[in-house]
């Protein structure tokens, strides 16, 4: 009988299904190596439970009670990377910690235990947002400008990969080297997040039957996207070599640039002209469910901004040799060279005044974000006597209390639950 699906799997099938045994599999190939003079109790224990060899014919079954049985717990949990006993609060580090990464509590940084619970209890999904009015907007002859669709196309181009480029990151990068559970708590329930935008930027797409595969290109296609994710990307190069450890002082500035260039840069600046175009658009009573699913996207980015501004900030306080006079220009130089790229792109998507704003204040409004990004990392601001424009975008940020700027209604999401509008 043929093996239609798992299921079909059944248990006959499994107790006749046994591995062929090769010579080399049931003898040892080498003879034993002579015991240490002292071993290991654990590697004693194992010598002295050493299994009795099964029968070439034994079952699955039997297979895995013979593994269960002489599985050596000790030896085991002696592999961990870490030390394997009860950890106390002041074993904790950001970076390099040596202590069991699997105990979550006692926690130390309780703010990022914070962040976890109020990422959670924030959850949303795209679907639940009515995207009827933008679809008849979008198909309609005369609904937006050529300017104000590009804006559209532009904004979906560039969000629907760089979401996927901050999750590969953690995922890839960063996660193994944040050595705290808390932390990494926290980590887990951003790239869930992530992986909610992505699916809220197709979701947009899909809905207004755009060409998916011009959109999802647009970061290898249209020059001031693709220079943001190549400026991002190399950073997640920088980190993704296998053989990558931090714990020297090159290393570990290696692993803050990192953080400092998708916190702060790509989340931190890259997104806020979108953001900003795309919100000033649903003021307008214009493409109000995708004004409404970059609402709450804003509202998780700018909690992964302020968890990514402590995390580095927290490193910087545990490692104070790490952030030299010399560093600090250098990590000046990125944001600035983030705020110079964010600033090429308002003025490719905005090359006339649109929405009630133009591509001159866009430029004041980056650089004021950039002063705020250089101020959270305790470093001097570069853009002397910029204001910020867009005082509404503040109001969006609320993570608290925030309306629903078109129709004043609260969306704060009800876990476990739909929104009732
Ligand atoms: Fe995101
Ligand atoms: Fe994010």
């Amino acid at each position: 009988m043929s093996i239609i699906s798992w299921d079909d799997f059944n248990d006959e099938e499994s107790a006749v299904a046994t591995i062929p045994q090769t010579a080399s599999q049931t003898k040892p190939a080498v003879a034993p190596v002579a015991p240490a003079a002292e071993p290991t109790p654990s590697v004693a224990r194992a010598a002295s439970d050493a299994a009795p060899a099964l029968p070439a014919d034994a079952s699955a079954a039997d297979r895995a009670q013979h593994a269960v049985a002489h599985l050596d717990v000790a030896a085991g949990l002696e592999d961990l990377e870490m030390g394997a006993q009860r950890i106390l609060v002041d074993d904790k580090r950001m970076i390099n910690c040596r202590a069991d990464l699997n105990q979550l509590v006692p926690f130390k940084y309780e703010w990022a235990w914070q962040k976890y619970l109020d990422g959670c209890a924030n959850h949303w999904m795209p679907q639940e947002v009515n995207m009827t009015a933008d679809i008849a907007l979008w198909k309609s002859e005369n609904g937006l400008t050529a300017d104000e669709r590009s804006i559209v196309m532009r904004s979906l181009g560039f969000f629907s990969t760089a979401d996927s480029l901050v999750a590969n990151n953690l995922v890839l990068a960063l996660y193994r080297h944040i050595t705290n559970p808390e932390c990494r708590q926290y980590l887990l329930r951003q790239a869930f997040e992530e992986a909610i935008h992505t699916h809220a930027y197709q979701y947009c797409i899909q809905s207004l039957g755009m060409d998916e595969g011009e959109v999802f290109n647009m970061y290898r296609e249209v020059p001031s996207i693709a220079k943001k994710a190549t400026w991002a990307l190399k950073y997640t190069q920088s980190l993704s070599d296998p053989t990558f450890h931090t714990g020297t002082p090159e290393n570990d500035q290696r692993l803050l640039r990192n953080l400092i260039a998708f916190y702060c840069v790509l989340e931190g600046i890259f997104f806020y002209c979108g953001f900003t175009q795309i919100l000033s658009m649903g003021r307008r009573n214009k493409m109000t469910g995708v004004a409404e699913q970059f609402q709450y996207i804003l509202r998780d980015e700018s909690m992964h901004l302020n968890f990514g501004i402590d995390v580095i900030n927290q490193i910087k306080n545990e490692n104070p040799h790490l952030w030299t006079a010399e560093f600090q220009q250098e990590i000046i130089q990125m944001i600035l060279e983030g705020a110079t790229i964010e600033i090429e792109y308002a003025r490719d998507t905005m090359p006339r005044g649109v929405l009630g704003m133009n591509a001159a204040m866009m430029e004041e409004y980056l650089k004021f974000i950039a002063n705020r990004r250089l101020n959270q990392l305790g470093l001097p601001e570069q853009y002397a006597g910029v204001t910020n424009p867009f005082g509404w975008m503040s109001e969006m940020m609320d993570l608290r209390k925030e309306k629903n700027f078109f129709e004043t209604r609260v969306t704060e999401y009800q876990t476990g639950g739909a929104l009732s509008w």
